[in-house]
């Protein structure tokens, strides 16, 4: 694996870790996280394709990129990685905030997908309850001491109730790299998520093969929310795992990345060839 940087007047230092070689696959992470959520995962999937892991602007080893930050922005930093590494086509696949980032994509640049993966994420828009929510802990992290106990109280959250005694660990440590986010770059995730438009649509026009990973016990986007929109494209792959929350990679890693090498292989081997 290697370690990259892109500097631009727009992004002063853009991280990304190069796993493997072949057609590629791009993996986003979710909020509060960076690309290291995904090394598992990652390491495996590169036994086949080149896997792609940014840290988005103001996450892991990406600087801040300002206070208004949009999902269309963490796109165009995709965008950058994949000229960077003179790629013109990739699987874009993100992880929940990820997943907003990787939809924003699909409709910005739609000539460099070659499939779009959803992982616990939703091409919905935030409801009105879901910004006002957000808003209470944007004001919660702004506050002294307001952003550790929000992250202590989030993360555990995200993983199926059943398995939290198992996972104990990796929850800890899950927590541990969420609190290396600065106050400032969760104020700047949440506000992208609130602007972020509905783009169900662009799931009903976009020709690309779809691949949704679902939690059955996700607390953060119901397996119920989405029975609508995995149909919307025309061609689904859906994943619905048990025992598990929002957090597959972690959670139901094994069924996780053989998802992805099969998706993959449809993408690039029938739907692109
Ligand atoms: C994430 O996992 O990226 C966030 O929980 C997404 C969200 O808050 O909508």
């Amino acid at each position: 694996m290697n370690l990259k940087t892109i500097v631009t007047p727009k992004f002063p230092q853009l991280s990304y870790t190069v796993y493997g070689s072949g057609q590629a696959i791009i993996l986003i992470h979710g909020f509060p996280l960076d690309g290291s959520i995904w090394h598992e995962v990652a390491t495996e999937v590169a036994k086949k394709y080149m896997v792609i892991v940014p840290d988005l602007p103001g996450s892991g080893q990406s600087t801040f990129a300002g206070d208004t930050l949009s999902v269309e922005d963490m796109a165009e930093s995709i965008q950058l990685i994949l000229q960077a590494e003179g790629i013109t086509k990739a699987i874009i696949a993100g992880h929940s905030m990820g997943g907003y980032a990787a939809m924003a994509f699909a409709e910005l640049y739609p000539q460099s997908i070659a499939g779009l993966g959803m992982i616990h994420s939703t091409a919905a828009a935030d409801t009105e309850e879901k910004k006002e929510q957000r808003r209470k802990s944007i004001a919660l992290f702004n506050k002294e001491g307001g952003k550790d106990p929000f992250i202590r109280q989030m993360i555990p959250a995200l993983f199926a109730e059943s398995a939290k005694t198992a996972l104990k660990e990796a929850i800890n440590t899950v927590t541990e790299l969420a609190l290396l986010t600065e106050s400032r770059s969760l104020t700047a995730f949440y506000n992208a998520m609130i602007n972020r438009p509905d783009r169900k649509p662009i799931l009903y026009n976009s020709k690309v093969p779809v691949m949704w990973a679902i939690g059955e016990d996700d607390s953060i986007i119901p397996a119920k929310n989405l029975t609508q929109q995995t149909s919307l494209s025309n061609v689904n792959f859906v994943h619905t795992y048990g025992n598990c929350g929002h957090m597959s990679m972690i959670e139901k890693p094994e069924d996780l990345i053989e998802n992805f090498i099969s998706f993959a292989a449809y993408c690039y081997e029938v739907a692109n060839k």
